[in-house]
């Protein structure tokens, strides 16, 4: 395996700068010397990655330390990551936690030619038939990311049947990004892995990695160009549509986002550290720079693209707010009455009563702030029993409808939302469990959601009655996309 070789070769490296090695604990437990000994092989010397996956601060930010310590301990079951209570004491392996959420220092490099190096072509894709090769509209296809054992599912949107099912890379990261005809999908993993997948003959047909730490990837509107944004190194990394490097651009700044913009036939580039937004022409032949007074975090658009709409990071004091910043002016035009932590990147647009209105999730309140488009002034802000993350809804249906899912007592409610009235009407739950992230038929009559637990499910509801259709077994669904909704930027759906 390609991944294996290059364990090897950053064992070599790090072995000749020796990074990492310096962290000893309090009781003289050097950590360095014991990873390097029992984790480097799988992990790199560096802590990049190899057979098993980076583990690096950036990298490890959603999982809590003593997730971690268990993970050393008792290993994970069904995976290679082994248990290490009999061969390591409480004491070192605290020190190996303490280790793997320190920055290596200096930190890791990425070269053009460690890309370049990375590629790998595995099927000639001009030689695959350009029709699909099993029978169900690819139209409707859902592409279905199961975090708990790093598989993708596709699923028939008519008949609810999975049509195939296959590994990915470790820990995708960002939605899937389709090209325009619905062919190709391009995964991103948090480990910087981009994989281009052919739906129609269901096969990887090239892999790069970009970078060590990715967030996600956006494809041009014209499937012809893929940019990465990673968060290590802080860069932007522009591909071919065959996942051959092009360019490559330095942020100074950890990337926090990156979407494609197609009536405006470029990409926009979100910085977390450095206040700036960042403009690419597809090709990479242009790339035009708008100061703010603040970083911007994740992001979206308004229907002409004209606007990104932007939530910025969390201040010292807690709070966060955001704003709105016209491409074409490239300025800041208005702050948006939203308090809390809007969480914009899940935002959706619709019509209400002769305008157009913007409804996104709060991560800090229990609510839905809605905000008319034309003067950026808050309409309603609606009460859900919990903060959520996710808001999803659909030209052809008068719901929208979010989750709870960051509230302890509320993450097992969905609450569906009238978008005439702007009233909650109705709930579904799933006791106990989480129920989060949905996404709608290509026609919009029909909702899923996940059950985002290891042993979790996908749920179909009709969408005007609210009824469970189905119920399909899924390994923590973290993720659905339907194609049709993806590439035709319903306005339902983040894109
Ligand atoms: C034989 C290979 C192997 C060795 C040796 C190994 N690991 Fe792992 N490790 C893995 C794999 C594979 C995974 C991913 C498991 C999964 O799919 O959830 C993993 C996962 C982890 C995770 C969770 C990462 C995440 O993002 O969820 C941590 C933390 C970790 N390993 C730490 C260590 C430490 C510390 C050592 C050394 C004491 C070590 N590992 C040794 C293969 C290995």
């Amino acid at each position: 395996m390609k991944a294996l070789a290059w364990a090897w070769r950053l064992a070599l490296a790090g072995a000749l700068c020796a990074a990492g090695a310096e962290l000893a604990s309090a009781q003289g437990v050097d950590a360095g010397a014991l990873y390097q000994q029992h984790c480097a092989s799988c992990h790199g010397a560096q802590r990049t990655g190899g057979m098993g996956p980076a583990l690096l601060p950036e990298s490890l930010a959603r999982l809590r330390k003593p997730e971690a310590l268990k993970t050393i301990t008792q290993g994970r079951a069904a995976t290679q990551m082994p248990g290490f209570a009999d061969k390591l004491d409480a004491a070192q392996i605290q020190a190996l936690v303490g280790l793997v959420y320190t920055p290596v220092l200096p930190a890791p490099r990425w070269s053009d030619d460690d890309i370049r190096a990375s590629r790998e072509a595995m099927a000639d894709a001009a030689r695959l038939p350009a029709k699909p090769q099993w029978q169900a509209d690819p139209m409707n296809l859902f592409v279905v990311v199961e975090g708990g054992d790093h598989h993708v599912s596709l699923l028939d949107g008519d008949r609810f049947e999975v049509i195939h099912r296959f590994a990915s890379r470790y820990a995708l990261h960002g939605g899937p990004k389709f090209t325009p005809e619905g062919r190709w999908v391009y995964f991103g993993s948090r480990d910087g892995w981009i994989t281009k997948y052919d739906l129609w003959n269901l096969k990887v047909v090239a892999e790069v990695r970009a970078g060590l730490n990715m967030r996600n990837v956006a494809v041009s509107g014209d499937g012809r160009w893929v940019m990465a944004a990673n968060y290590l190194p802080g860069n932007v990394v522009l591909f071919d549509a065959d996942l051959k490097l092009v360019k490559r651009w330095d942020a100074g700044s950890r990337v926090s986002a990156v979407y494609d913009a197609t009536p405006r036939k470029s990409f926009v580039v979100a910085l977390k550290d450095v206040p700036e937004l960042w403009e690419l022409a597809w090709d990479g032949a242009s790339l035009r720079r708008t100061r703010l007074d603040e970083p911007l975090d994740d992001f979206f658009f308004d229907q002409s693209y004209r606007h990104a709409l932007g939530a910025t990071r969390e201040r010292a004091d807690g709070s966060a707010g955001a704003q709105v910043v016209d491409l074409e002016q490239q300025r800041k035009v208005a702050e948006l009455p939203i308090a809390g932590m809007p969480h914009l990147g899940s935002g959706i647009t619709f019509a209400w009563n002769g305008s157009t209105v913007l409804a996104s999730p709060n991560l800090k309140g229990g609510a839905i702030d809605v905000i008319d488009m034309k003067d950026w002034k808050a309409v309603k802000t609606i009460a859900t029993p919990g903060p959520g993350f996710f808001m999803r809804s659909h030209e052809a249906t008068p719901y929208a409808w979010t989750d709870s899912m960051m509230s302890p007592t509320a993450k097992d409610t969905l609450t569906i939302i009238d978008k005439r009235t702007l009233q909650p009407v109705a709930s579904v739950r799933e006791p106990g469990r989480t129920l989060a992230h949905i996404e709608f038929t290509k026609d919009g009559r029909y909702a899923l959601a996940s059950v985002w637990e290891d042993d979790g499910a996908l749920v179909v509801y009709d969408a005007a009655t609210l009824k469970e259709v189905k119920r399909l077994p899924m390994r923590k669904p973290v993720g659905k996309y339907n194609v049709w909704n993806k590439i035709t930027r319903s306005e339902g759906t983040s894109h």
